[in-house]
């Protein structure tokens, strides 16, 4: 078996956690990981339930858009949670897994921050074409996370936390070519999947643990502990667009804009777009 495979053997041996990927379904091909959590978990299957997949069909990320999912060289998988909270909870659970997915990739020895919601960038320096051009972005999107919830009123009945983590790739079509990245781009290392794996599982299972005891406090802290705070930046605000700095986040999860006046602004939904 190869060390950089996917399959229940290299996961299992690598895996340090009680609950999560203790049931772990890895998968070939599928249309979309969250998908297939959300069928399991309809059939009651149990918290910490883990679904990989070498390639997806139809990888889905925020606001409508695709997920890039090239076979055998990243990590798309999905978490099942069924905590015991209000669906007002859920957008500071998605911080919580993104503070966590923070966390296991700097255990890597690269430098990433978070951009909100749950976008993680890392810096490239001076490895691939982000030095060519002065108008590229050196901060760039290495991984992304899609929350999606089953409710019934206040209640939740299931979340299913999906992670796409660019591992080893090197090549991006031509629309991510100057916004995305890979671990491997960024460091010239080839990494193993079933690690890193692993290594995700532990961060989230220990910061789940934290939410379940401190609820959305822990969530920000954590997210805050991994954000690039102080950086300018503009987004649509509920009475328009609004400039300013990130200063934060809610209790609900929602972004902090402090302006130019020092009035704070909080953001709920959209693209946040720094501002040189
Ligand atoms: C985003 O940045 O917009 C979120 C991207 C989330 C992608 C992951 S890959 C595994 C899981 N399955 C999906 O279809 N999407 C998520």
């Amino acid at each position: 078996m190869s060390t950089f495979d996917l399959g229940a053997e290299a996961v299992e041996s690598a895996l340090a956690t009680k609950r999560f990927g203790r049931a772990y379904v890895p998968l070939r091909e599928c249309p979309s990981t969250n998908d297939h959590v959300a069928l399991l978990a309809r059939q009651g299957a149990p918290e910490g339930l883990v679904v990989s997949a070498e390639t997806q069909s139809a990888g889905r990320g925020r606001l409508g858009r695709s997920w890039h999912s090239p076979a055998g060289q990243n990590l798309y998988v999905s978490i099942l949670l069924r905590p015991p909270c209000r669906s007002v909870e859920i957008p500071p659970l998605t911080l919580l897994v993104g503070g966590a997915l923070a966390q296991a990739v700097r255990q890597t020895g690269v430098n990433a921050r978070l951009k909100w919601p749950n976008d993680l960038l890392v810096e490239e320096i001076g490895n691939g074409p982000a030095q060519a051009g002065a108008a590229e972005p050196r901060w760039r999107k290495v991984a992304g996370i899609l929350t999606e919830a089953a409710t019934e009123g206040e209640r939740v009945l299931h979340v299913v936390v999906g992670i796409g983590l660019n591992v080893n790739v090197e090549e991006f079509p031509a629309d991510l070519v100057t916004k995305a990245t890979s671990l491997r781009r960024v460091t010239g290392r080839t990494f193993s999947r079933a690690h890193l794996l692993a290594s995700l599982l532990a961060s989230i299972e220990g910061a789940y643990d934290q939410f379940l005891a401190r609820g959305a406090k822990a969530a920000i802290d954590l997210w805050e502990g991994h954000a690039h705070l102080g950086q300018r930046c503009r987004a649509q605000g509920t009475h328009g667009e609004v400039e300013g700095v990130t200063a934060g986040v809610g209790a609900g999860g929602e972004l902090l804009i402090r302006d130019a006046d020092g009035a704070i602004h909080k953001i709920v939904s959209g693209e946040v777009i720094p501002v040189d």
